[in-house]
């Protein structure tokens, strides 16, 4: 069965392909290569044994995708082809609702005329802005606090209306909340262009000794440690979630909503001090002052998820690091040029 993966080079579309072609279903690719390379498909056929269909263009390009759509017969699509640097996105915001919105708008219309009507979507745990509380779960009030969060409101509220008016569409979107890890092949990991804006590559960069030191935004918040704290979870539970999802949810008709986390919430000191343990060396840090638009607390109440999809994250936090460490050492400059 043919599954159109957009952003499928990317850091979690390519955990997800590896999952696909596992479970016997065949990845058909698109990605424009703005913010990922190439050699991801050599590592992809690495793992798995298969290469996929990899078509290079741009989600925004009608006749491209069209192209797609004319070519292959797609049976779903797991759309990740998006933007997702937060900053970026505040100085820059019309090129987020450009690739984000109407990107997204444009392949459900293509999907339209190709009478293909099953979308996972990734959505973001951005969307709950500052939680009144925690856990989270999945009918908590939505807002925006920066420009990359609001894009993924709007496609949400997008789809919703979309699939409203087309009741036999299956429309799923997942929200995930912090991605971090990497295959335990080592062969595959987030590779971000620049200075990293997350934590976890941050850290590995220290760790591999391309940073000198990790700033750590704010020990002032009321949590156990002052730092904050967040609800990282396993790149490949959450491409799990994905085959999860499309396995239950794809001939579902509705709009369907998923929290994909762990549900444990963990500090930026929790993380640090356990990459230290498996990296086994000091990661300098020193603390600066909070990050804008920062939370004090964001974790998930997965429990949704596990009734309906029957999936549950099962790697903790030392797989993750453990992997991420593997992927960051094996390939301390990433995918190279
Ligand atoms: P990524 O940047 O590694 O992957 C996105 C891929 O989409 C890249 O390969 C990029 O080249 C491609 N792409 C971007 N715009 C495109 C376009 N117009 N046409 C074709 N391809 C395009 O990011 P990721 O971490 O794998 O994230 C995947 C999705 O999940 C994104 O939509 C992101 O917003 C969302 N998400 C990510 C996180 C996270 O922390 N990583 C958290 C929540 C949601
Ligand atoms: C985690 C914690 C930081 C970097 C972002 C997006 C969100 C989603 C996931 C896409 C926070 C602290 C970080 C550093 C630090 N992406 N930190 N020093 O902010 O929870 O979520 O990625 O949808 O939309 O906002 O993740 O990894 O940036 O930060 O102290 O150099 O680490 O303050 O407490 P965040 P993050």
């Amino acid at each position: 069965m043919n599954v159109l993966v957009t952003g499928g080079t990317g850091y979690i579309g390519s955990h997800t392909c590896i999952q696909l072609i596992q479970q016997g279903y065949s990845p058909v690719v698109v990605d424009n290569l703005c913010n990922s390379k190439k050699v991801v498909l050599d590592r992809i056929e690495q793992v798995s044994g298969v290469r996929p269909i990899f078509i290079q263009g741009d989600i925004r390009d009608d006749a491209f995708l069209k192209s797609v759509f004319d070519e292959y017969t797609i049976d779903s699509v797991i759309h990740f082809a998006g933007l997702k640097a937060v900053g970026e996105s505040v100085e820059k915001p019309l090129k987020y609702y450009d690739n984000n919105v109407s990107g997204t708008l444009r392949l459900v219309q293509t999907m339209e005329a190709a009478n293909v009507k099953s979308l996972i979507f990734s959505s973001s745990a951005t969307v709950y802005g500052d939680p009144a509380s925690v856990p989270i779960k999945e009918n908590f009030p939505t807002s925006a606090t920066n420009p990359y969060g609001r894009s993924k409101l709007m496609v949400e509220e997008c789809l919703r209306d979309f699939q409203h008016a087309n009741p036999d569409w299956s429309i799923t979107l997942l929200r995930y909340f912090n991605p971090v890890g990497a295959h335990t092949s080592g062969l595959l990991g987030e590779d971000p262009r620049g200075t990293p804006n997350n934590l976890l590559p941050f850290v590995a960069q220290v760790a591999v000794g391309r940073r000198q030191k990790l700033g750590i935004f704010g020990n002032d918040y009321p949590t156990p440690d002052g730092t904050g704290v967040r609800d990282y979870i396993h790149v490949v539970d959450l491409a799990d979630g994905h085959l999860a999802a499309l396995e239950k949810m794809a001939h579902q008709p509705g709009t369907h909503i998923f929290n994909l986390g762990t549900g444990q919430g963990k500090s930026v000191l929790d993380m640090v001090y356990a990459f230290e343990r498996v990296a086994e060396r000091p990661i300098p840090y020193e603390f600066k002052p909070r990050r804008a638009g920062d939370v004090a607390e964001c974790y998930a109440d997965p429990t949704y998820a596990e009734a309906i999809l029957g999936w549950k994250a099962k790697r903790g936090l030392n797989s993750m690091v453990e992997d991420t460490w593997r992927w960051q050492s094996n390939n301390p400059d990433g995918y190279g040029d």
